[in-house]
């Protein structure tokens, strides 16, 4: 039979990247007592007052069609959430989705034809790659410097730039990097955007897990700057925030005349989300609930457990993220790639890692670590990671 060449682009684009994370949880589920570290997914449960709200929202017949654009009660938490930061929002600004991951598919879509280019920092999460492709358009990637922190630089985008360029995809706190871009960074970044007139899609998924008491010193955003208005879109989600990615609720806010487009295209893919979880978002947008809090807290601390205990050994290179839920190590003086070593450090060690290479080029040398378990069990890693190096320089002597 004949296929659409779209399964054809996204063909290796899923499992490859994942290999190290399906065998461990192959190796747990034979009872190897694996130290899984590989995807981010929160280790707090979401707040009982959100349980109860969907629980309530669905016993009181919230289980009907919904609408393209969201229900009232989460748009509307919306754009008070995005008022604070731009005082223009109104509802016409705003698209639900179920997920960051739907809501860039879509707003890509809606972006983008084949042979354009999008504008990646390299490295960059694991499925953006795929996003890019299953529209046609090329992912030209921007290298993050290690040195740089791996923030992304404005002379290194305009670089890159050339007459296909549509789109910056950029991300904030990043994943895998742990990178959090200061105002003035992008302010820079926003110029260049503007003198070449690129749209700026900003994955905002990890906003409240940039670390520090105070967000509104730590985080910044392109949406926050009215002079980019007419080109940003932001997305994001309540998955890392509440901890909460199983519930699929996201959306995306930008230009009105933008989100008008997109209506069309979101309705023909997903006709609208499910108001019970919509009611629930609502509630984790307007209420005071802790769950971001307690997680940025545990998440730089353990963090920084891993960064001290490696000091001990040469080979291993941490470096400390700014944001997020994860911490790359630099393993290449050890000899092996970042696969490589991920590789070895689950069979011999059983503690599963990401491979850099599942984030792009500029990452092959790197391995991404989950801060999503105890700081006992992340200690106990640490040393299984030490042992490994201690072994590999032995064997090189
Ligand atoms: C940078 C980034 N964007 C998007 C997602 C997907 O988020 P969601 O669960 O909202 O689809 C993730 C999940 O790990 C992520 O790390």
């Amino acid at each position: 039979m004949r296929y659409a060449s779209i399964t054809e682009r996204l063909a290796g684009l899923g499992s490859g990247k994942w290999a190290i994370h399906i065998e461990a949880r192959k190796k747990a589920a034979e009872g190897i007592p694996v130290i899984q570290l590989t995807i981010g997914e929160p280790d707090l449960p979401p707040d009982p007052t959100l349980l109860a709200e969907c629980t309530r929202a669905l016993h009181a017949g919230r289980t009907r069609y919904s609408n393209g654009r969201g229900e009232a009660s989460v748009v509307s938490a919306l754009v008070e959430k995005y008022r604070k930061r731009r005082d223009n929002i109104t509802e016409r600004n705003v698209l639900c989705f179920p997920g960051t991951q739907s809501a860039l598919f879509v707003v890509l879509m809606g972006l983008l034809d084949a042979g354009d280019e999008v504008l990646v920092g390299d490295p960059y999460y694991a499925t953006y790659e795929g996003l890019i492709a299953s529209s046609g358009a090329r992912l030209s990637p921007v290298k993050l410097k290690m040195e740089n922190g791996f923030h992304l630089n404005a002379r290194d985008l305009e670089a890159a730039i050339t007459s296909r360029s549509r789109v910056l995809l950029m991300n904030t706190p990043h994943n895998p990097t742990g990178a959090v871009l200061t105002s003035d960074e992008i302010s820079a970044i926003g110029e260049v955007c503007r003198r070449h007139d690129l749209w700026i899609v900003c994955d905002e998924v990890y906003e409240e897990l940039a670390f520090g008491q105070n967000l509104s010193k730590t985080f910044a955003s392109p949406f926050d700057n009215p002079a980019l208005a007419e080109r940003t879109v932001v997305v994001s989600s309540i998955s890392k925030s509440h901890a909460a990615p199983g519930f699929r609720s996201g959306w995306a806010v930008g230009p009105s005349d933008f989100c008008d487009r997109l209506l069309p295209v979101s309705e023909t893919m997903l006709f609208g989300m499910q108001p019970f979880i919509a009611d629930m978002t609502a509630m984790a947008l307007t209420q005071p609930i802790e769950t971001s809090g307690i997680m940025r807290t545990n998440y730089e601390r353990r963090a920084r457990l891993i960064a001290t205990r490696l000091k001990s050994i040469s080979t291993l290179k941490p470096i400390m993220p700014e944001g997020g839920m994860f911490i790359v190590v630099d393993v290449g003086a050890t000899g092996l790639t970042g696969y490589e070593f991920a590789a070895r450090l689950l069979e011999e060690q059983h503690v599963a890692v990401m491979p850099g290479s599942s984030f792009g080029e500029a990452a092959r040398d790197l391995i991404r670590v989950s801060l999503t378990v105890s700081d006992d069990m992340l200690a106990e890693a640490a040393d299984r990671m030490i042992q490994i190096a201690n072994m590999l320089a032995a064997e090189a002597a």
